[in-house]
């Protein structure tokens, strides 16, 4: 579908592709920012909206789903994976954009992060706000997306995600707020670069492109999060480990430390094959290795600075490359560090 007021064909072309959230959400009450459908108006409505973004690419727009994101399923991963890699290989496009719920959107981010090779930008973007809303944020957040993945010098920066004038990179980003319009952060490294209008500026590149990509998997190995607090029972891992799961993640307290009775509980889990990481509930910070953990449970990989559900995206696809890594703790450690 085209949906643009009459572009010139001399400018870029870029490709949006819609999968639902905040940003395509309605209410009946403009002045109410929390009340609210999230994925209900079609990618067409949201391109007519921004009557500018006809000034600055020519807009192909897909509506590739129309879901809140906190019901993001492996299958549209799938799904907008082969879109994304479709547009990717199309010579004439230069830059894709993808319209997103805020609230999973970071591990959208980092599994097309692990698995996109493409060579123009990918651009995720969203809204804190419904597109009905007194100071709407999707339509600016839009318009800049567009800007971003127009830019040549997006090129080779990998997945980005741009909010609220800033430029991000998919990897890091994460959602750090319930409703402000300024809810994504990068906590380990900052912005990429923000845009001001026209004036795109990235003020670093990002860290982590040197990563061997992924593939996309076609069976999902179960994998799950533990959460480490005061006084945890033991359970949910016994029964995690008895349905057959995979990989855990344990969202850990401070640096990685785990208290001791889910450490053992994880250990017991790692003899059974499971392969369990260590990440920080923190919200920032690096998990040193080696672990700090009782020796019992020296073999747990640390996730470094990648969130719990950032790190669960990377062993997922880990697990479903390569079933072996979850008996070598010493080359599930190496992608870690490396990706
Ligand atoms: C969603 O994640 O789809 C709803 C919330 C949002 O987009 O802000």
């Amino acid at each position: 579908m085209s949906a643009s007021p009459s572009p010139s064909p001399t400018l870029p072309r870029v490709v949006v592709l819609a999968t639902g959230g905040t940003i395509a959400g309605s209410s009946g009450d403009p002045a109410s920012s929390a009340q609210y459908q999230a994925a209900t108006v079609p990618v067409s409505q949201l391109v007519q909206a921004v009557p500018a973004l006809a000034d600055v690419a020519r807009i192909e727009a897909e509506q590739v789903a129309q879901v809140d994101s906190k019901d993001m399923t492996f299958g549209l991963w799938q799904t907008l994976a082969a879109r994304v890699a479709y547009w990717c290989a199309q010579p004439d496009v230069a830059g894709i954009v993808i319209t997103h719920g805020t609230d999973t959107l970071e591990e959208t981010a980092m599994f097309l992060h692990l698995t996109q090779p493409c060579p123009v930008p990918v651009v995720i973007t969203a809204a804190m706000r419904p597109a009905t809303s007194l100071s709407a944020d999707g339509p600016l957040n839009l318009l800049d997306a567009v800007r971003v993945a127009a830019s040549a010098d997006a090129r080779g920066k990998g997945v980005l995600v741009v909010l609220n004038q800033q430029i991000h990179a998919g990897r890091d980003v994460t959602k750090a707020h319930t409703s402000a319009v300024d809810a994504f952060v990068s906590p380990a490294t900052g912005p990429l670069g923000y845009v001001q209008d026209a004036y795109i500026r990235f003020t670093r590149t990002p860290a982590r492109r040197g990563i061997e990509l992924l593939p996309v998997p076609s069976a999902w190995p179960a994998v799950e999060i533990v959460v480490s607090h005061a006084q945890p029972g033991r359970v949910a891992v016994d029964a995690l480990v008895s349905a057959g799961v995979k990989g855990m993640v344990v969202a850990a307290t401070g640096n990685g430390s785990v208290h001791e009775t889910l450490a053992a509980a994880l250990a017991d889990a790692a003899g059974a094959g499971v392969a369990v990481v260590r990440s920080s509930r923190t919200g920032a910070g690096h998990v040193s290795i080696p672990s700090r953990l009782a020796p019992r449970a020296g073999a747990f990989v640390s996730a470094g600075d990648l969130n719990p559900w950032k790190a669960r995206v990377l062993l997922l696809l880990a697990l479903a490359a390569d079933p072996g890594l979850g008996v070598d703790a010493g080359r599930l450690q190496a992608l870690f560090a490396a990706s």
